[in-house]
């Protein structure tokens, strides 16, 4: 299995998130309770079961390019004929969702083509939730402005991924900074799976350990500046 996998399989999710912002999410978009629901990017599905409590009469697609991920959703939700899992592109399912849940993943089609390319997959009143990387100041320290335009230019602040949703045409809803439980549910895992593929890692599993501990170590020290915003947006 390549390194990155090696890393990754198995942890419970692929990004911060919590229940709380799916909560959240539901009521600021005002969700219907039986929501057709797209999960776009689900990865290994941490999402699905709160999805599910807020949608008790709704459905989930979940969509992912990585099958160990799907082949995981599969496993956990065998019994629950309102989850359906598929290895497909999230531009591929026609809708109309009333829901499209984009944890961490929206930012791989773009925020605003992703956007545009939703909009009429959407049924009327249904709205798009996505998580982003984002400043949590006005003036981030400039080494670390440096620092993360280099992984990730698109990066701005809550007023710049507005003015990104605008000018896909929808509107805001609502901005949520996820907190740090969010992002411990996500990173507690990773740090521990590191902690246990260390012994005997070859050079190019180290190198992918190394780059995981080092993003979390920037989180941990930047946490006041450095974020995730959920937006939950609805075509204007
Ligand atoms: C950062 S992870 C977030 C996963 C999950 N939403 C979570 O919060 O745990 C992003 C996911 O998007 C998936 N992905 C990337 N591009 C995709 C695409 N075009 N269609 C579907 N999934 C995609 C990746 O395989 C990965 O599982």
């Amino acid at each position: 299995m390549n390194p990155f996998f090696r890393l990754h399989s198995g942890l419970p999710r692929e990004a911060p998130g919590d229940r709380a912002s799916v909560d959240w999410a539901f009521t600021t978009g005002n969700v219907a309770r039986d929501a057709k629901i797209l999960d776009a990017g689900c990865g290994p599905g941490a999402d699905i079961a709160a999805l599910l409590e807020n949608a008790p009469a709704g459905e989930v697609l979940a969509v992912d390019l990585h099958a160990p991920f799907i082949d995981a959703v599969k496993a956990r939700w065998l019994d629950e004929p309102r989850v359906t899992a598929r290895v497909q592109s999230m531009d591929e399912p026609e809708g109309p969702f009333d829901l499209v849940w984009a944890a961490g993943a929206l930012y791989f089609l773009g925020i605003e083509a992703g956007l545009r390319h939703f909009r009429p997959h959407l049924a009327p009143g249904g709205v798009v939730a996505f998580s982003e990387l984002a400043w949590l100041v006005d003036d981030p320290a400039p080494g670390l402005v440096w620092e993360m335009r280099k992984e990730y230019p698109e990066i701005g602040g809550a007023e710049a991924l507005q003015a990104r949703v605008m000018a896909a045409g929808y509107d805001i809803c609502g901005l949520r900074v996820l907190d740090d439980a969010a992002w411990e549910a996500y990173y507690t895992p990773m740090e521990a799976r590191i902690a246990a593929l260390r012994p005997g890692a070859d050079a190019d599993l180290i190198n992918v350990l190394n780059a995981a501990g080092e993003e979390i170590a920037l989180w941990r020290e930047n946490r006041d500046q450095l974020g995730y915003i959920l937006a939950v947006a609805r075509p204007a």
